[in-house]
């Protein structure tokens, strides 16, 4: 089949090479020209494991091609999915759909008649109700379907390729027809297919996103209580997670989430639910997000502490600034917010991230940045390991005790072998881990942690 996707970034363009991979020949559309001259160079202009080499081979097969012409897409297809961005508004928690609605307008007088056009974007539930009113008026002869995306930064590639489900919201029998088709080697791989109207399809994703998210910091809240009572909130989670009705995943206690999708789409979420009158349904994701994002500046609380009082003359070492591993993406990082705050604070602070510097660097100036790991420690009285990459579990941690001034470290994702660290001599801490080093919860609360980390500073190694 032939069909275009509009909006190159993380999700289009993996869509777009995933399209062309099984077979179709697509025709991607973005409004940034160096976006469009990379991809027709089949560069990849994000770090997502698999698009290069992706993108080579369907590049080269010639099924696979970009432009910048929104009229060119309307006339290449009858088929167009929708994959440009629906960032939080500047001063509202509300989704910002107007690259939605541009990308819809810059298309209407140009489509063929019988066009179908999907959108893959996360929307507030009534937008393709929404969208399809205007197509009536601008474009009669065309329909609009919704197709949520479920990929993962850092596995966007087998995501696509290899979904777990597919849910298309479509108005007619012949939408649900043309999706069939297009996702045809998927359907024949047993991949569930659930084909409902666009305002359900429309809420699945916004739904998945809330309940992952409220997973996340439950677990963190967790964490607190665990601080507050002396416990171990990644024994907790693991016992926890046994019990097949809860699983593991999503359950992973420490910094809590980021990224271009689960803070912004609970927000917009609760922003909708609002204005349709069912606001108090979906209060609770306003706790979410405060435990989410209280997190971050008990990371911050932990780590003044851990330096005395105050970071002014300390050098701190940063490890990680993506919001996740196997990812470039720092949109609403918590490395970076953590990062940043410890750096205003009057420390002196430097980041390592294997992939995420370019974005890093433009998003957060002051920061100090390096691509090697033994140079962001160099000196530092204190290291933060805020993204879980791989590359951090395999630190040698006798190494790294050469080049710091004091073998401190925060482990705020719990992905470290904190044994392996205390051998090498290194005091770890974590939040949800009081016990961490033998230190002991503070039995009367009236300590300096207090309401915080929940253990006193005499008993505590660290200090
Ligand atoms: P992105 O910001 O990486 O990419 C959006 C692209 O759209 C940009 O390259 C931009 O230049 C382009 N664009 C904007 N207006 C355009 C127009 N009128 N015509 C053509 N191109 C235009 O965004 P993303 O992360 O790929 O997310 C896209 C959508 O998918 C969002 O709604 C997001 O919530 C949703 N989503 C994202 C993910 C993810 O992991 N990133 C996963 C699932 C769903
Ligand atoms: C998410 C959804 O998983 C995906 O289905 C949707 O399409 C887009 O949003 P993504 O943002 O790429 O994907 O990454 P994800 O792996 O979900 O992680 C999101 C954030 O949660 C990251 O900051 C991650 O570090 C954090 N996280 C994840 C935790 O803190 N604990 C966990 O147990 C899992």
């Amino acid at each position: 089949m032939k069909l275009t996707v509009i909006g190159t970034g993380y999700v289009g363009a993996v869509h777009a090479a995933c399209m062309a991979e099984i077979g179709h020949t697509v025709l991607g559309v973005d409004i940034n020209p160096d976006r469009v001259d990379l991809l027709n160079r089949a560069k990849a202009p994000m770090h997502e494991p698999g698009l290069d080499e992706l993108l080579t081979r369907t590049v080269a097969s010639g099924r696979l091609r970009f432009t910048t012409s929104l009229a060119q897409a309307a006339r290449f297809a009858g088929l167009h999915f929708i994959c440009v961005g629906t960032p939080q508004q500047p001063d509202s928690p509300a989704a910002d759909v107007r690259y939605v609605d541009a990308a819809v307008e810059g298309m209407a007088p140009d489509l063929r008649p019988g066009s179908l056009v999907v959108g893959k974007s996360t929307v507030p539930v009534g937008t393709a109700a929404r969208l399809a009113a205007r197509l009536r008026q601008v474009a009669p002869q065309a329909e609009i379907a919704w197709n949520p995306e479920f990929l993962r930064e850092g596995s966007a590639v087998r995501d696509t390729l290899w979904p777990e489900r597919l849910v298309v919201g479509v108005s007619s029998a012949r939408a649900e027809a043309v999706l069939r088709d297009v996702y045809a080697p998927m359907l024949r791989g047993g991949v569930p297919f659930f084909c409902t109207d666009p305002s359900t399809a429309e809420l699945v994703k916004v739904a998945a996103n809330s309940f992952l998210a409220t997973k996340i910091s439950f677990i963190n809240a967790m964490a607190e209580v665990c601080d507050a009572a002396g416990a171990d909130v990644t024994t907790l989670a693991q016992a926890i997670g046994e019990d097949s009705r809860i699983g593991h995943p999503f359950l992973q206690p420490g910094l809590g989430f980021g990224g271009s999708c689960f803070p912004k789409d609970i927000r917009a979420f609760a922003a909708r639910a609002e204005e349709l009158g069912a606001g108090k349904a979906v209060a609770f994701l306003h706790e979410v997000d405060e435990i989410n994002t209280r997190q971050r500046r008990r990371t911050v609380d932990l780590a003044r502490a851990l330096v005395g009082g105050s970071f002014a003359d300390r050098n701190v070492g940063v490890l990680g600034a993506a919001f996740k591993p196997d990812s470039d993406d720092v949109r609403d990082s918590p490395a970076l917010a953590v990062a940043d705050a410890v750096r205003a604070e009057g420390a002196e602070v430097r980041v390592h991230d294997p992939a995420a510097l370019d974005n890093a660097q433009a998003a957060f100036p002051e920061l100090k940045y390096t691509s090697v790991v033994p140079e962001a420690c160099d000196g530092a009285d204190l290291v933060l390991h805020l993204t879980p990459w791989r590359e951090y579990a395999e630190i040698d941690p006798a190494l790294l005790a050469r080049v710091v001034r004091r073998p401190l470290l925060v482990d705020a994702r719990n992905t470290l072998d904190v044994q392996a660290w205390q051998q090498a001599g290194w005091c770890v801490r974590a939040l949800g881990r009081p016990g961490l080093n033998g230190a002991h919860r503070h039995a009367t609360g009236t300590g300096p942690y207090d309401g915080l980390i929940g253990v006193s500073l005499e008993s505590d190694p660290c200090m």
